[in-house]
């Protein structure tokens, strides 16, 4: 029964509606009733926001030193620009960071959006994967979205100083093409512009080289006072407000602001350590090393949810905000699952290239959770997770701080301490912290509560909870039948967010979600499996075990069993988790529990959290996540003539939503090239931006 409080806000002043979204099935005249829902939910949302019916906000406050996140930061005040002019050329001076400020914050951070929901939302959300009492108040919005640029301009005079004499100085050699431009970044920042108009509260933020200020005696231990290298076309003082009716902020950061140390977890960081470090690291010729630190960038300053691209990159049409992020179903990843990476610790890759990093990081991931291969991250505008990627720097941290000892893509060579692949790991890293939490949450939260041991009888309850048979040692299922993709369009509506999909896809990107982790685990990344069969013995097993065990078991040494059992588990519904999640134990309050498991699985069991499954349901949320497709183009640029044909077919190609430009030319064909993309870009996008000079 509903209570008292809780009926005062319904929308229409009567009992909610119980029918299940999915039995809207959206004809007209439901999707006029889902609208008119929709729009006096947010007009009684201000009242809602004032007197929650549910309570307090969730309290985040854990007991380990690891993870003791405040509720939400205070927003830090960045410095307006200063430009300083040098011959003809404009700066963004600053002054760098001290070695004892360039350690690694250590407090994993709990996801804004997720803290400004109710536990009773969050655990019915994850649970039955439908938006629906009590969330039907919590209206949560369009996600707030940053773009991320990382930039150079490797015809910079003082970066090319700076470049040549640490050239001599290690005696590297380097190939030229990774520093020449077609003034792309400025076609890009308008390609986004146009993209992202809809995009509430973005803020763009473009990450640059920086270099010593020349007649300044460098070496001098104390000099921290740098250049950060500017986009000459763009009013930087202009450019840092924004305009309130269009364009949004653009922020210069530079690499020397950014570089932060970290170590194994648990290690103890000095600022001697960091001054060690920053010796041997700075400057950065590597964009390896750049974006190794984009986990560090302030989260006072840039919002949670990110989009990460090259200046190559570019949005070919409007995309909503879900084209990349919701709060309900997380970061929207895209891969190619064609293209599959696997573990290489010899090093033996190019590392002038990407791929001595993936099989690195594929490396590491395979050491932590488990063997397998995985896709590649399509080579375009990349959905990330700023407070995840933290955690993964964390997680991952004498790897990260090995990075940029390459100052050079792949100069450092040295086994061990190869560069990770950021990109690749940060979407890996949350897709396995995802399948470990149901894996944990079904193994050791729901049937190890009790003892923290599986014996005989218990094994036996949760076979048949997989769906096995009395007499049977083996199981064979067929895929199950989720409607959890179905339920995607109405859920969001319900939240208040605008769908991915589009009414016409040459006016907006059309973007499917064409796997939710609301599903559980896809270990082709793409679908549900056609057939799963698990074998008793092999994965189950009769023998008493801990339940920890059992989870490190299926979760690393025979993954395969473990994606099985989640395949499995998800048969016993139509959408939602609930068969993985403890059951409730409402008197213990969850907020002495830590806000994830740790970052490497001891042998023996950590104590159980007090109330596992708000912790489970917190965890499901945090790594929640979506495999998406969308029309892309990644165009690599041999020659001219190439490049023209690639182009044309790009401009027939009307419902292209993200196309990368990949610089790929011999030197002959600069100029013609040069002039042709120029061409285009204009055709493309003729208007210039606020404050472009
Ligand atoms: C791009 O955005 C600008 C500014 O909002 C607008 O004037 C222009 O019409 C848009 N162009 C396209 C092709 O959408
Ligand atoms: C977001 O933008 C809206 C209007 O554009 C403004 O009213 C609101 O205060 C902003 N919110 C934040 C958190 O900056
Ligand atoms: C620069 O400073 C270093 C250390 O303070 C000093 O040893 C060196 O002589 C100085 N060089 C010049 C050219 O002044
Ligand atoms: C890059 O540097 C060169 C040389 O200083 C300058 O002419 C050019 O305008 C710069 N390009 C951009 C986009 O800032």
């Amino acid at each position: 029964m509903a209570t008292r409080s809780l009926y005062l806000y319904q929308p229409l002043g009567g009992k909610p509606a119980p029918a299940p979204w999915r039995d809207l099935l959206c004809n007209p005249i439901r999707c006029t009733a889902i609208l008119l829902i929709v729009a006096l939910s947010v007009t009684s949302i201000g009242f809602i926001v004032i007197q929650r019916p549910w309570g307090s906000l969730v309290d985040f406050t854990p007991p380990h030193e690891f993870d003791q996140p405040p509720i939400s930061r205070p927003s830090v005040v960045v410095p307006e620009p200063d430009p300083e002019v040098i011959g003809a050329t404009v700066y963004d001076p600053f002054i760098a960071p001290s070695p004892g400020d360039a350690i690694v914050d250590k407090i994993v951070r709990p996801i804004k959006a997720h803290s400004a929901m109710s536990e009773e939302c969050m655990d019915v959300w994850v649970s039955t994967g439908l938006w629906q009492e009590p969330c039907r108040y919590s209206m949560v919005q369009d996600s707030q979205i940053d773009l991320v640029y990382v930039w150079v301009n490797g015809s910079d005079a003082l970066h090319q100083k700076a470049r040549k004499e640490l050239l001599s100085a290690t005696k590297y050699k380097t190939k030229d093409a990774r520093f020449r431009e077609h003034d792309e970044l400025r076609y890009s920042l308008r390609s986004a512009r146009n993209a992202t108009a809809t995009w509430p509260n973005s803020t763009w933020h473009i990450i640059t080289a920086d270099v010593p200020p020349p007649n300044v005696n460098n070496t001098a231990p104390d000099s921290l006072y740098r250049l950060g290298l500017v986009p000459q076309w763009l009013d930087i003082e202009c450019a840092f407000h924004g305009n309130p009716d269009g364009q949004p902020p653009i922020r210069l950061q530079h690499d020397s602001q950014l570089f932060r140390l970290t170590g194994r977890p648990g290690a103890t960081l000095t600022a001697t350590d960091a001054s060690n470090w920053l010796e041997k690291i700075l400057p950065s010729f590597n964009s390896h090393a750049v974006e190794s630190q984009l986990p560090q960038l302030d989260p006072g300053i840039v919002s949670d949810n990110i989009v990460a691209l090259n200046d190559d990159q570019f949005m070919m049409l409007p995309h909503p905000p879900s084209a990349f992020h919701t709060t309900l179903y997380g970061p929207v990843f895209r891969m190619d699952p064609n293209l599959l990476v696997g573990g290489d610790a010899s090093g033996s890759a190019d590392g002038g290239g990407e791929w001595r990093s993936l099989g690195w990081s594929a490396h590491l991931l395979n050491q932590r959770f488990g063997t397998r291969r995985r896709p590649y991250m399509q080579h375009n505008a990349r959905a990330l997770s700023l407070p995840l990627m933290h955690e993964l720097s964390l997680a991952f941290g004498e790897y990260f701080a090995a990075t940029p000892l390459s100052q050079f893509r792949g100069s450092h060579k040295v086994a061990n301490e190869y560069e990770v692949n950021t990109i690749f790991m940060s979407t890996h890293y949350v897709i396995e912290r995802h399948r470990e939490a149901l894996l944990w949450s079904w193994i050791v939260g729901k049937w190890g509560r009790s003892s923290g041991i599986l014996d005989r009888d218990l094994k036996w309850k949760m076979w048949m909870e997989m769906g096995g048979g009395d007499e049977a040692d083996k199981l064979s299922l067929l895929q199950a039948e989720r409607t959890t993709s179905e339920d995607v369009e109405v859920n969001l509506l319900m939240a208040g967010v605008q769908p991915p999909r589009s009414f016409d896809e040459q006016k907006q990107a059309d973007v499917a979600y064409s796997w939710v982790s609301m599903d559980g685990y896809s270990a082709n990344f793409h679908t549900l499996p056609k057939r799963v069969d698990i074998n008793l013995d092999e994965c189950v097993g009769e023998e008493a075990e801990f339940a920890w065990d059992m989870f490190r078991r299926v979760l690393k040494e025979n993954p395969t069993c473990g994606d099985n059992i989640i395949a499995a588990l998800i048969h016993d519904s139509k959408s939602g988790l609930e068969v993985f999640l403890p059951p409730p134990c409402e008197d213990e309050s969850s907020a002495t529990d830590p806000i994830i498991l740790p970052f490497d699985l001891p042998p023996t069991a950590p104590s159980l959290p007090r109330n596992p499954r708000a912790f489970a349901v917190r965890l499901l949320m945090r790594y929640a996540h979506v495999l998406g497709d969308s029309a892309t183009i990644f165009m690599p640029m041999k020659s001219t003539s190439q490049a023209d044909r690639a182009l044309k077919t790009a401009d027939k190609q009307k419902n292209l939503a993200l196309l990368c430009i990949n610089d790929d030319l011999g030197n002959g064909d600069q100029r013609n090239a040069n002039n042709l993309l120029h061409k285009w870009f204009e055709s493309r996008w003729p208007e210039r931006l606020d404050c472009e000079l």
